[in-house]
Parts: structure tokens; C-alpha cells; sequence
């Protein structure tokens, strides 16, 4: 095999955010774009002997390209084997899951996860380690150093791998195993969830809508609850063989039923074939993008249970009948019901949540005597405390949710625990819910998105929450008065490593807060996330709508950070 060794200049941009390195396709297609950020990771990560890679991505436009590329890179850096996705599809959960499984030097996941794509939509790359999770920051942080200084990048010399047809394939020295995407993946949801009582549920009569919103957990779901959990499906399914060539794309030119026909149709699974533009879709699984689901599930003959997983697979929406949950009450829910599921039978070690997201999980960990942890947002952050086996249960308000059983959160993975409550229960998600609050008292909780503000006027209005912090502290505000604002900063428990700068919060004695953060996951302009939250005990009033309960603390955000006047925007942008 020719190896090329090719120089290249460095960008200055590939600093990775959230959740690797994002960026829209048309600077994912410039010269050495890709092959640079690539070769910064493998000059990272120093790829040993005998080492393994897992590839695979969510499908969107460039995914294919990207994976061949990245085959000639690792075969030229050393790699013996890659385990590639069939079609080049892999979520972010099954990538993370084989990881582990295969114990491999970690893999790369092509991913803008929620984001659109398409060509004018955005492409993404994010390298996980050895334990199945994100790379922690003082690798993403080595990588972009190594990105500001690379050279040259090497290449091996060879033909494509045909990526549509399971098998071993060689480009030199180096194995390419072409895998079913979802078979493991799927063994290891059998192995925590309790399938013989969901199967039970289903055939019962109780029915569930799934959305993959046109992105990856199409396959995956199309597999779990139709053929594994028996979960309706139209003969347009059946006659859609899911092994094989070509599997990921619609056959000999069929198309998926669209519109009306699917809403109404009794098929569990919906937008299910992975397409390279999500269908011109927001593949991001809440009320505002996913709203084709929630007409649904708010219509006429609403199915029991509905939700919706992103670009990726890694978050989830859960819906019941005529009802939304909030990622926040859903993981205090999940950990609240751990008991009676197979995989979490034996007790929860401990959970972690994100800052912004609500303490409704705290008030379950504190009622099960087990601690609860506070980190600063992005998955990353979870991966020590799940290895150091002090969390099993971790959730962002994001509608991301997951376990210890990988280092990724995970969408099916977080319907599959639902279902499993729902089959032991056998009580609607709405009473499931209600009953949570009257126990627990409700954590009312909303997240305004501001998106694609320009950045100006977004870091003005952080500067000035900074510049207030003195003024604000014990300020009164109608009966509510600050207790606390700082800027959150979190030191890890296991390795002592310390992030700042995780978001603005403004603490009230009576426990409200709002928090003010910049995505770092977007690719345009900047956002700015509101995160409110207050507490209410009194059952009388849970029946109420969230923005309406937290009407003064929305008033109370627009004022101290003057939004409005420095934005120019009248509303958010999407509010879950
Ligand atoms: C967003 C979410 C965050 C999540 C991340 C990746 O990041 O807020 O919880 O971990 O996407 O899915 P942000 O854009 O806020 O930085
Ligand atoms: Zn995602």
C-alpha cells in the first residue's frame, strides 16, 4: 500500500465545542478541512499497536465521503482495524456501545447531531475514547493545539470500500469490518429491559408512535419495536428488508409514505429511512421541530405514547397522550421507577444532572440516599463519574438522558425505559406523572432559545450579567429575592479537573433560578439559552402551564439582561 504523506496549512478554526467540531458543509468541503482535523486527532490520541477504530456516522450529506477518507487516514496511521457501520451509518449511542463491547482505541462519530443537514447544512466530527464517551476537554483541548500546528497530513493510496455490504474488506495492512449497524446495539437494549412485558403492553392494544425525524434511529427502532417488540407496522415496512445492500435508502426508488397517510396510518415508526438532508427537517426531537409527532399525539384517536429521537439517536423526546414531559421530570421519573426494570434492579449508584437542568432528579436521589451531581453542560462531564462508578443515571435538560450501560446518552435507549415502566405500571404517562409531582412536589421548568443572535450582541449581554453580579446580589424582585449569581464552574470529583465560565446563574432564597448560557454546539451567529426554573409544592397548582407559573422569572430575565433592546428580538426561538 502507497502511504502519501500530503502538507497541508493549518485552520484556525478547529476548536471543538459542545460535542466535537462543528461547522457547516461547505467548510467541511474545503482542501484538507476533513484530512487536518482528522490527523490532529490521531497525533493526539498516538494510535498503539493492534489498535481498533470504530467509524460511523448519522448519514447526513458528506457522511460518506468523510468515512472513506477517514479509512485511507487511519489505514496510513496505523490502524489494524476499523469497524464501520453498514451504509456508514452508526448513532452516537450503538458507536459508543461498540467501543466498549469491542474494546477499541475509541472511534470517530460524523455528527451535527440535532443540527440540519444537507449542503447548506452542517457536518460534524467527534472523537471518543477508549470507554465509549466524548473525548474530556484536555483532549478535544490537544487536538485543536495540534490542529493550529499541523504540517502535513498521511493518506493511504486505494480504491473506496464498498460500504453497503456487511464483510472484511483490506486497504493494506489494515481490516475494514463493514458491521450491521444495529445488532449489538439492540442485544444490549434486550439485556437491561424487560422485551416479554413490552411485547405484552403492545399487543395489548397500547399504542406508541415513534418519529426518527428522517435520521438515524430509523433502522434502529424499525428493528427494536417492530421486530423485536412486536410494535405494528404497515406492509410498506415489511416489504423494506432491513439487512443488506443498500439497506439505509429507500429500494428500487420507493419512498417512505409521507403527510396525512403516516399520521394516520396505525405504523409505530415514522420518518424512519435516514435521509442525507433529514427531509429538510430540524432533526431535533422537541415541541418546535418535532411537531409533526406532536400533532399526533395531541389529535383526534392519539396513540398512548409517542417520542422522538435526533440527527444522531442520542437525545429523546417522551410525549403520552395529549401530554409533553420535560427531559428533567423524565430522568427524575426514570430514577424514581429504576426498581422495576430488569438492568437498574439491583439500586442506582447515583445520578448526575447538568446545571441548567431542573432539581427534580436531586429530590429523587435525596429520597433514595444516594448523591446527586451538578455538572456543567455536555456529556463529557458524566463519563468520570459513571467510570469511577459513582452515577448510573445521568440526564440534561437537552432531552438527553442515559446510563452507565455506555458513556453516551442515549434516545431509544430512554423510550425503551419508559415502555418498561409502562408495561410494570400499566398506568398512563400523564397519571405516571402526576403522581410523581404530587410525591415529590413539581419542578416547573422552561428553556427559551435565543438562535442565531449575532455574537455581539450576545456576549453584550453576558458581559453585562457579569458587570451586574455585585448589584444583583440580594436584590429584591417583587417577593422574590437573589441569594446567589456567580458564573458556575465545576471541579470534577474524580480527576480534579476544573471547567469555568458554565453559565450565568441567579440563584433565589426560594430556590428559583434562571440561568443564562451561549450554545457551544451552533454553527451560525450565536445562541443564547434561558433556563427557568421554580419549585411548586402545592398540587393545586400543577395542572398549570409552565410559562404561565414562571411568568415573573421570564420578566425578571428580560430585564437584568436586556434582551430585548441589545437582540432586537421580541421572542425566543424555540421554547421546550
Ligand atoms: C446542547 C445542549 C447540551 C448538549 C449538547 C449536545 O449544547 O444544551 O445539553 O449536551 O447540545 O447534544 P449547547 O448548544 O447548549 O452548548
Ligand atoms: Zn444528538
Amino acid at each position: 500500500m502507497q502511504i502519501r504523506t500530503v502538507a497541508t496549512t493549518p485552520f484556525t478554526d478547529q476548536k471543538p465545542g459542545t460535542s466535537g467540531l462543528r461547522k457547516r458543509v461547505p467548510t467541511f468541503l474545503q482542501a484538507h478541512y476533513l484530512e487536518n482535523f482528522v490527523q490532529s486527532i490521531f497525533d493526539t490520541i498516538s494510535v498503539p499497536q493492534g489498535a481498533t477504530l470504530v467509524l460511523g456516522g448519522d448519514g447526513r450529506y458528506y457522511n460518506r465521503e468523510a468515512i472513506q477518507i477517514i479509512l485511507k487516514m487511519a489505514a496510513a496511521s496505523g490502524f489494524t482495524r476499523v469497524l464501520v457501520g453498514r451504509g456508514g451509518i452508526l448513532s452516537t449511542p450503538a458507536a459508543s456501545c461498540l467501543i466498549r463491547k469491542y474494546r477499541t482505541h475509541g472511534g470517530i462519530i460524523l455528527s451535527a447531531s440535532h443540527n440540519p443537514g444537507g449542503p447548506d447544512g452542517d457536518f460534524g466530527i467527534k472523537f471518543n475514547t477508549e470507554n465509549g464517551g466524548p473525548a474530556p476537554e484536555k483532549i478535544t483541548e490537544a487536538i485543536f493545539a495540534a490542529s493550529k500546528k499541523i504540517s502535513q497530513y498521511h493518506i493511504a493510496d486505494s480504491a473506496d470500500v464498498e460500504l453497503d455490504r456487511t464483510g472484511d474488506y483490506e486497504i493494506g495492512e489494515m481490516t475494514v469490518s463493514v458491521i450491521d449497524p444495529v445488532e449489538a446495539y439492540a442485544e444490549l437494549m434486550e439485556s437491561l429491559f424487560d422485551f416479554a412485558a413490552i411485547r405484552t403492553l403492545l399487543k395489548g392494544g397500547f399504542r406508541i408512535k415513534f418519529d426518527a425525524m428522517h435520521a438515524v434511529t430509523g433502522p434502529y427502532a424499525r428493528e427494536i419495536f417492530v421486530n423485536r417488540l412486536g410494535a405494528p407496522s404497515t406492509r410498506y415496512w415489511r416489504s423494506q428488508p432491513f439487512a443488506g445492500e443498500g439497506a439505509m435508502r429507500p429500494r428500487h426508488g420507493a419512498a417512505e409514505p409521507t403527510g396525512a397517510g403516516v399520521a394516520a396510518s396505525a405504523d409505530s415508526v415514522m420518518n424512519a429511512i435516514p435521509l442525507p438532508d433529514f427531509g429538510g427537517g430540524h432533526p431535533d426531537p422537541n415541541l418546535t421541530y418535532a411537531h409533526e409527532l406532536v400533532e399526533i399525539l395531541y389529535g383526534d384517536n392519539a396513540p398512548d405514547f409517542g417520542a422522538a429521537s435526533d440527527g444522531d439517536g442520542d437525545r429523546n423526546m417522551i410525549l403520552g397522550k395529549h401530554f409533553f414531559i420535560t427531559p428533567s421530570d423524565s430522568l427524575a421519573i426514570l430514577a424514581a421507577n429504576a426498581h422495576l426494570v430488569p438492568g437498574y434492579q439491583q439500586g442506582l449508584a447515583g445520578i448526575a444532572r447538568s446545571m441548567p437542568t431542573s432539581a427534580a432528579a436531586d429530590r429523587v436521589a435525596k429520597a433514595l440516599g444516594i448523591p446527586c451531581y451538578e455538572t456543567p453542560t455536555g456529556w463529557k462531564f458524566f463519563g468520570n463519574l459513571m467510570d469511577a462508578g459513582k452515577v448510573t443515571l445521568c440526564g440534561e435538560e437537552s432531552f438527553g438522558t442515559g446510563s452507565d450501560h455506555i458513556r453516551e446518552k442515549d434516545g431509544l435507549w430512554a423510550v425503551l425505559f419508559w415502555l418498561n415502566i409502562l408495561a410494570v405500571r400499566r398506568q398512563s404517562v400523564e397519571a405516571i406523572t402526576r403522581e410523581h409531582w404530587a410525591q415529590y412536589g413539581r419542578n416547573v421548568y422552561s428553556r427559551h432559545d435565543y438562535e442565531d443572535i449575532p455574537s455581539d450582541a450576545a456576549n453584550g449581554v453576558m458581559k453585562l450579567l457579569h458587570d451586574s453580579f455585585a448589584e444583583l446580589q440580594g436584590a429584591q424582585f417583587g417577593h422574590l429575592q437573589v441569594k446567589l449569581c456567580d458564573d458556575f464552574s465545576y471541579t470534577d470529583p474524580v480527576d480534579g479537573s476544573v471547567s469555568t465560565g458554565q453559565g450565568v446563574r441567579i440563584i433565589f432564597t426560594d430556590g428559583s433560578r434562571i440561568v443564562f448560557r451561549l450554545s457551544g454546539t451552533g454553527t451560525g451567529g450565536a445562541t443564547l439559552r434561558i433556563y427557568l426554573e421554580s419549585y411548586e409544592p402545592d398540587i393545586s397548582k400543577h395542572h398549570l402551564d409552565a410559562q404561565q407559573s414562571l411568568a415573573t422569572l421570564i420578566g425578571i430575565a428580560l430585564q437584568i439582561s436586556e434582551l430585548r433592546k441589545r437582540t432586537r428580538r421580541e421572542r425566543p426561538t424555540v421554547i421546550t
